[in-house]
């Protein structure tokens, strides 16, 4: 793969074999993606360790890598299996295919890619490549482990060490005998990555010595960026974990686990019992305790679906003013919010034009909406939408007092030229 001698790239292979015999990524895969047979392809398959036991399990499976003495490996292991396919494929210049259930990119390949690209774009690739090769619906399984780094804090990785350390020792199916050595290891902060030296010294069947140092390089991104380019290529993170355990992610996880859906086209529905329970089981009671629902005679509640999944909701009702104006009244949106991972593509402004839609084929003068100053991208919605804004501090009860005061913008904007309702 790094340019190595083929005589090493063989003894690689078989190393590899030898020594990465780990099981409980392919169990926990498995275990996700569930029994239905899939259409699957596993980027960089390498030997087989993961694309075998995926056939086996009745997937119909495709692999690719670049390295043949790696794919040399599958015959063997897959015999008698009809339902999988392997090539040689470079994942930054070759095509993935497309139509798949699944892209499996596990095996640390996110930190393993052997690219001549910039590291940081071949990564961002494979996720841009991963959501190009799946049907609408389908998943991206990423297993990442960047190099002992605390995932979600950047700003504590570094290392600078020149230490020596053997990683393979071991005698190849042909009688090469030698061992792979990590020499020194430093972590540049700024870029993010981490350069060192492969050195290779093996003793040929036939008493030769050769050895090989191969320059190697990293990259470490961080959750936030992994999260970003998923966001990018429009995937939505269902499932998120430490480790192939399937231990919650926290500030101690030196790796991420990650199902991703690559989004479905978005639709608008009213909103239904069923889709009430799942908001509610998204945001908690407070839901309907704030009045977010209102689903009194004349109110309007809609909801972006992405699949089965709720991903945005939006609500309004009427709202009477005041006294002495008690007679007069207009519509008050109750509730606006979209899903983290589906925000900047447009769907809290279509949740809004359907409520006003909504007021105005009912004959309503005016809406309006109050929100806290925490979102700024919010507040550059409302006026992009023709909103007229005034900066307004609301009080916050707790049992009919006042417990604090919760600084935000009301917003309101005319509907029809008609009088007052
Ligand atoms: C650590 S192995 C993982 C293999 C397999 N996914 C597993 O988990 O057992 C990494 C594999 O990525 C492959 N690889 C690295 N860069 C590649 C590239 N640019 N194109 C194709 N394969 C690549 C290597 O040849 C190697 O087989």
């Amino acid at each position: 793969m790094y340019n190595e001698k083929p005589i090493i790239s063989k003894w690689v292979a078989d190393l590899y074999d030898q020594k990465v015999t780990e099981t409980k990524d392919v169990e926990f895969l498995l275990s996700v993606i569930g029994q239905t047979p899939k259409r699957i392809i596993e980027v960089c398959c390498g030997s087989g360790r993961i694309l075998v036991p995926l056939a086996k399990a009745g997937h119909t499976v495709t692999g690719f890598d670049a390295d043949e003495f790696m794919l040399a490996k599958i015959p063997a292991k897959a015999e008698g299996l009809g339902n999988i396919h392997w090539r040689t494929a470079d994942v930054v210049r070759d095509e993935w295919g497309a139509g798949y259930d699944i892209v499996v990119l596990a095996g640390n390949i996110l930190y393993n890619i052997v690219s001549y690209m910039d590291y940081t774009k071949s990564q961002e690739l494979l996720i841009q490549r991963a959501a190009a090769a799946l049907s609408p619906g389908g998943y991206v399984f990423i297993e990442y482990q960047p190099g002992g780094h605390y995932i979600t804090k950047p700003e504590t990785a570094s290392y600078n060490n020149d230490n020596k350390s053997v990683i393979w020792e071991g005698t190849d199916g042909d009688g090469n005998r030698g061992n792979m050595t990590l020499l020194g290891d430093n972590y540049d902060a700024i870029t993010g990555m981490s350069s060192f030296t492969r050195r290779f010294e093996l003793t040929l069947n036939n008493g030769e010595k050769i050895t090989q140092d191969i320059l190697c390089q990293k990259h470490f991104a961080p959750l936030e960026q992994l999260h970003d380019w998923l966001h990018k290529a429009e995937f939505v993170i269902e499932q998120e974990y430490g480790d192939c355990n399937g231990s919650p992610l926290s500030d101690d996880s030196r790796g991420v686990v990650i199902y991703a859906r690559k989004a479905e086209e978005i639709t608008y529905v009213p909103i239904d019992e069923t889709i009430e329970q799942k908001i509610i089981a998204w945001f908690g009671d407070g839901i309907m305790k704030y009045d977010m629902l209102p689903n009194r005679d004349g109110c309007y509640r809609v909801a972006a679906m992405c699949g089965e999944r709720v991903v945005g909701f939006a609500a309004a009702a009427p709202a009477r003013w005041k006294p002495p104006l008690e007679q007069y009244g207009d519509v008050f949106i109750h509730s606006i919010e979209v899903d983290e991972f589906f925000r900047k593509r447009g769907i809290g402004r279509r949740l809004i034009i359907f409520l006003e839609d909504w007021a105005r084929n009912n004959g309503y003068r005016q809406i309006r909406a109050w929100s806290s100053y925490e979102s700024p991208e919010a507040l550059y919605m409302w006026y992009a939408m023709g909103y007229a804004m005034c900066p307004a501090v609301e009080p916050i009860y707790e049992n009919g007092k006042i417990k604090g005061l919760n600084p935000g913008y009301y917003y309101a904007k005319i509907l029809n030229l008609t009088p007052i309702k």
